[in-house]
């Protein structure tokens, strides 16, 4: 059943040439790349069509980068960043190992993308703009999207080119009582979500997605394919949670399914400041993440424009600003009764009644969760979410996000000052959400996997501000607005390091240089607020599983340039030019 997703009948070895690669800094032309790329695809195409690359002269092209590059920020003109030279769609993990024999042959850039929901777009752009930039060229693995699930041992092998809610579907679709805990948006792609961690409303209860990964299969710096036993355990371990990019190409990761019952209740409560939202948010600090570890109270706050009658401020008086409100969207893995008994006995305050809840399947639940209408026929609502469709509340924006962990309840009076920030116009554009941590996620110790942000967290904080306008100047007021708001929390959130979450990747915490090699201490900087005391392990996986930093980006692991100078021939002496097909 799983090897249907490794397609083991043909195992092409796929070794690269030695000589003129490895020479003095082979200069990089991406004309000579795109020949590479249809020469080498055409020694496969007894077994797989070639027509899989589109470089900038291909008619789709512009639609295709475009077409997952969820950052409208990044992907438009004005952004200044450089765009790839070619997107290449592989249909199998062969046609995987000949692209990145042609971006080692020529010198150029690999970035992989999956979902392209990276907020500062590093799958699908390049900060480097300079005169000199190497040009680079995406591996989009859109193609590679299978999943075989095995209710015998609950476990599921998924390619990387599936998104969240393709996942979702596909094991509803063969049974009810299993599910997986990773995130809300459909549209998010397995491949950089898992390789992050991946939090989802079930997270409390099953940890995160990365804690649920038993065994991965990628293409290496060598063009080889490993799994967790060939790449042994300090390469796997690195692909749970040490952020995509660094580590290799991700083909698939196998994962153990989770159970969950077959009725789970949802609700989705919203308290406005004059309905003592901040009371109630300082008093959720207390509870989010004690309460039982199947509910998950997940906040999310914003300052949207509301009508007249839609504010009452308690003394029956309309009121016509606008306000703050907190949203408490909660799962709970179980049936409303019980859910009522724990919610009277922990935050009475909050006062949820039977009728804010609903009670549904775990699908039904992903499905409230992206925000679509329960109201369709459960089969089309699983076509929109194996499609990636999200609600109105997840499409495509101009935006910046950050990330905080609060170890300490905020006061009342910090609180305030956060809701300060949405009372100009800037701040109604944004949103902040208070993710609940503690539960499943403390069961591993901070060094089990790279995610690092477990016992002693009480929640994390994402900030997120979305607008619809192209130009700079727009732009810079919104990252401003973020900027501020970052800097206004640093009292209130963990120092020392000030830790951030991977996934809401933020490159205002520090970036590799885009030539030459950067040193350990620079990329301390933010390696250190992703991974804490997990970033040495990482740069030493890293040196040894890809010490000429093939696999790069502004933020990927770098390896210790020493040993990199050092390793660089012996590498590389032992590899010979052919393309071998084994029946196995
Ligand atoms: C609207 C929205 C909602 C979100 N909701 C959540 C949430 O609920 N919980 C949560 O934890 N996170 C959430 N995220 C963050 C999300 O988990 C990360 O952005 C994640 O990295 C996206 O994965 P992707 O494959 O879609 O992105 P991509 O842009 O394709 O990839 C992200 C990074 O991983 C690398 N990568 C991608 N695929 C591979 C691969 N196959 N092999 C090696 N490297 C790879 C890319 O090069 C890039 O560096 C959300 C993001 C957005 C935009
Ligand atoms: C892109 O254009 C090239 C050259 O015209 C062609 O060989 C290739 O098949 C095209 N790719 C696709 C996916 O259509
Ligand atoms: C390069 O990108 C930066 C943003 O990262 C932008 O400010 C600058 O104008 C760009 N330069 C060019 C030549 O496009
Ligand atoms: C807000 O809290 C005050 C004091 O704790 C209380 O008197 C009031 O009824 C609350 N308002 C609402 C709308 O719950
Ligand atoms: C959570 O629910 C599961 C059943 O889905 C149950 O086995 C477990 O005991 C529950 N956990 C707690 C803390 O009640
Ligand atoms: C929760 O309710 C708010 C306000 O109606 C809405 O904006 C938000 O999308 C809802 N969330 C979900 C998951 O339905
Ligand atoms: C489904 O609900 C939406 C509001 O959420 C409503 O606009 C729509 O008419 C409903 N459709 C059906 C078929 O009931
Ligand atoms: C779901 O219902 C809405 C209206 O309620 C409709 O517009 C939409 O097309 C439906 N989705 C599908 C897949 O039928």
């Amino acid at each position: 059943m799983e090897s249907q997703i490794i397609h083991r009948k043909f195992i092409i070895l796929y070794v690269l040439a030695a000589l003129s690669i490895w020479g003095a800094a082979a200069s990089s032309s991406s004309e000579d790349f795109l020949e590479c790329l249809g020469f080498e695809l055409q020694k496969l195409d007894k077994l797989y069509s070639s027509d899989i690359f589109y470089s900038s002269n291909n008619a789709s092209f512009t639609s295709i980068l475009q077409s997952s590059a969820f950052n409208l920020r990044l992907g438009s003109s004005s952004s200044g960043l450089q765009k790839p030279v070619a997107i290449i769609t592989p249909l199998h993990e062969s046609q995987i190992q000949a692209s990145v024999y042609c971006f080692k042959n020529h010198n150029i850039q690999l970035r992989v993308r999956s979902g392209g929901h990276d907020f500062e777009g590093l799958s699908y752009v390049s900060y480097d703009n300079s005169s000199n930039s190497f040009p680079f060229a995406v591996v989009d693995m859109r193609n590679l999207r299978s999943i075989s699930i095995d209710t015998e041992t609950n476990t599921a092998w998924v390619q990387t080119g599936a998104t969240l809610g393709l996942l979702y579907a596909t094991i509803a679709q063969n049974s009810k009582t299993l599910g997986f805990p990773a995130g809300t948006c459909p549209s998010v792609g397995v491949g950089g979500h898992f390789s992050g961690g991946g939090y989802g409303m079930m997270s409390r209860a099953h940890g995160l997605a990365s804690d649920n990964i038993i065994d991965v299969v990628l293409v290496d710096a060598d063009a080889r394919i490993l799994d967790r036993e060939s790449m042994g355990e300090d390469h796997f371990w690195a692909t749970r949670g040490g952020g995509g990019a660094s580590f290799g190409i991700i083909v698939a990761f196998k994962i153990k399914l989770v159970n969950v019952p077959e009725i789970v209740t949802v609700f989705n409560v919203s308290r406005t400041l004059e309905q003592n939202a901040t009371q109630l948010i300082h008093k959720w600090q207390y509870i989010a993440d004690k309460v039982d570890e199947n509910l998950s109270l997940r906040l999310f706050m914003t300052s949207p424009k509301v009508s007249d009658d839609d504010i009452n401020d308690g003394g029956g008086k309309k009121n016509k600003k606008r306000t703050v409100v907190a949203h408490f969207t909660s799962l709970f893995l179980g049936g409303v009764d019980h859910l009522l008994t724990i919610m009277k006995e922990t935050f009475p305050e909050l006062g949820v009644t039977n009728e804010d809840c609903t009670e549904m399947s775990w699908i039904e639940a992903m499905i409230f969760f992206a925000q679509l209408p329960l109201n369709n026929t459960t089969s089309q609502l699983i076509d929109d979410l194996s499609s990636g469709t999200g609600g109105s509340g997840l499409s495509k924006t101009y935006f910046k996000g950050k990330s905080d962990y609060v170890r300490v309840p905020i006061p009342e009076d910090g609180l305030t000052g956060i809701w300060e920030y949405f009372k100009n116009e800037d701040g109604w554009l944004g949103e902040v959400q208070f993710s609940p941590y503690g539960g499943r996620i403390n069961d591993l110790s901070e060094t089990q996997t790279p995610f690092p942000h477990r016992a002693g967290n009480i929640y994390m904080i994402e900030y997120g501000i979305h607008w619809d306008e192209a130009r700079i100047s727009e732009s810079q007021k919104h990252i401003n607005w973020i900027r501020r708001l970052h800097n206004y929390m640093a009292p209130y959130v963990s120092n020392s390091p000030r830790a951030q979450y991977i996934n809401y990747r933020d490159l205002d915490v520090g970036k590799n240089n885009l030539h030459g090699y950067t040193s350990y201490n620079q990329a301390s900087s933010w390696g250190f607020k992703y991974f804490k005391m997990n970033f040495d392990r990482l740069v030493r996986v890293k040196t040894k599983v890809d010490p000429t930093n093939f696999f790069r980006n502004e933020q990927s692991i770098p390896p210790l340039p020493s040993l990199q100078i050092n390793t660089f021939r012996d590498h590389h002496n032992n590899m010979k030019e052919f393309v071998q097909y084994a029946n196995v």
